[in-house]
């Protein structure tokens, strides 16, 4: 039966999808992200504001995604409780269907994505719809199964993702998390003041010294065989995300744990030269983090600390300007760059 195509007009242009002067894909996405911050801090309130103000009429709120956007659901679980006082439940796309028992015709389903074509966040959609659930898409891709499925949508408005690496659609997830938190409780302009420092923290990063120090780094890391990534809070989504980077580009195993769990278990792992990477932003998880590292430098562990300030027990220190509540940005930013370096040392080919 022939049918009338609804053509719609992206917004997205053709040097997007060039690699212009960069070798990889994944390296222009990266360097791309202060812009993507940026214009979502300039322009993203209006519609996050009309979202939020829905989101605040809800019962109950579930995040789901897969990978990369998971975290950024764990992210926003953190980010909520801390600033909108608002309990998430978070769930990976594939184990959503074991976990939605609480859904009813009040609940919020916060569906995340990049590509908006992830089966398991489709599968996760269709289960609670039929629950009677609204979905919110933070989606990148305007006319994705996803983007046409939800009920409500927020574009992350990050372009076209290339690189198999998502870099510059998570952090459009969590600035857009970000904002949506502080709208919460009709402090936009909270929001959009962390941001701006994120985009500030961010440059300052990527800047040429800053890269050249982790390029030395990575030397360090190029030959370990497994590395050991920690985080509480905000900072433990960013740890997992730290790992799955580097697990998925360079082929080195990493792990990335909370770091409250490294006494349970994983410490015994730790021996002489253990890369452990430890995130240490200037809040209230730094204490607790600090005596995390310590007790991996007693092993023997050689010690990576990402932080704003320097201490006696990093053998190696990554510096990341505070950023408040969005410090988690400039931190994934450093992450992106290990595990990119890493990859180019070792040989690989990050895009594919
Ligand atoms: O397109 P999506 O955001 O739904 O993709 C989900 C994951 O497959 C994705 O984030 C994956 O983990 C990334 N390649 C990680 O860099």
């Amino acid at each position: 039966e022939p049918i009338k195509p609804k053509k719609q007009r992206l917004r997205w242009n053709a040097k997007e999808v060039e690699k212009g002067d960069y070798e990889y894909f994944m390296l222009k996405e990266i360097y791309e992200q202060p812009r993507v911050i940026a214009d979502i801090a300039a322009s993203g309130s209006g519609q996050v504001q009309k979202i939020a103000d829905f989101i605040k009429k809800t019962e109950n709120i579930y995040m789901v995604g897969c990978g990369t956007a998971s975290y950024a659901g764990i992210a926003g679980e953190y980010l909520f409780s801390k600033i909108a006082k608002r309990h998430v439940n978070v769930s990976i796309g594939s184990e959503f269907g074991y976990d939605l028992d609480f859904l009813t015709k009040k609940s919020l389903v916060v569906a995340i994505s990049q590509s908006g074509e992830t089966m398991d966040v489709l599968e996760s959609v269709k289960k609670a719809k039929a629950r009677g659930a609204t979905i919110l898409a933070l989606v990148n891709v305007l006319g994705s199964t996803l983007y046409r499925e939800a009920d409500k949508k927020i574009l992350i408005g990050a372009g076209p993702e290339i690189g198999v690496a998502s870099t510059k659609a998570f952090i459009g997830m969590l600035a857009h998390l970000v904002l949506l938190a502080y709208a919460l409780i009709d402090k936009m302009d909270d929001g959009i003041k962390a941001l701006t420092m994120a985009v500030k923290s961010t440059e300052s990063i990527l800047t040429d010294a800053n890269v050249k120090r982790l390029m030395l780094l990575v030397k360090k890391l190029k030959t370990k065989n497994h590395i050991f990534v920690i985080g509480r809070g905000l900072s433990y989504p960013t740890a997992l995300e730290t790992a799955l980077k580097i697990k998925e580009i360079s082929y080195i195993h990493a792990e990335g744990l909370a770091a409250g769990e490294l006494k349970h278990g994983t410490l015994a792992l730790v021996t002489q030269g253990t890369p452990c990477i430890v995130f240490l932003p200037n809040d209230e998880t730094y204490s607790a983090n600090l005596a995390a590292a310590m007790e991996m430098k007693a092993r023997g562990g050689y010690i990576v600390g990402i932080s704003n300030k320097s201490n006696d027990v990093f053998d190696d220190f990554i510096k990341v300007d505070d950023a408040g509540e969005a410090t988690i940005i400039p931190n994934v930013v450093v992450a992106q760059l290990l595990a990119y370096y890493l990859t180019i040392e070792r040989g690989f080919d990050h895009d594919m």
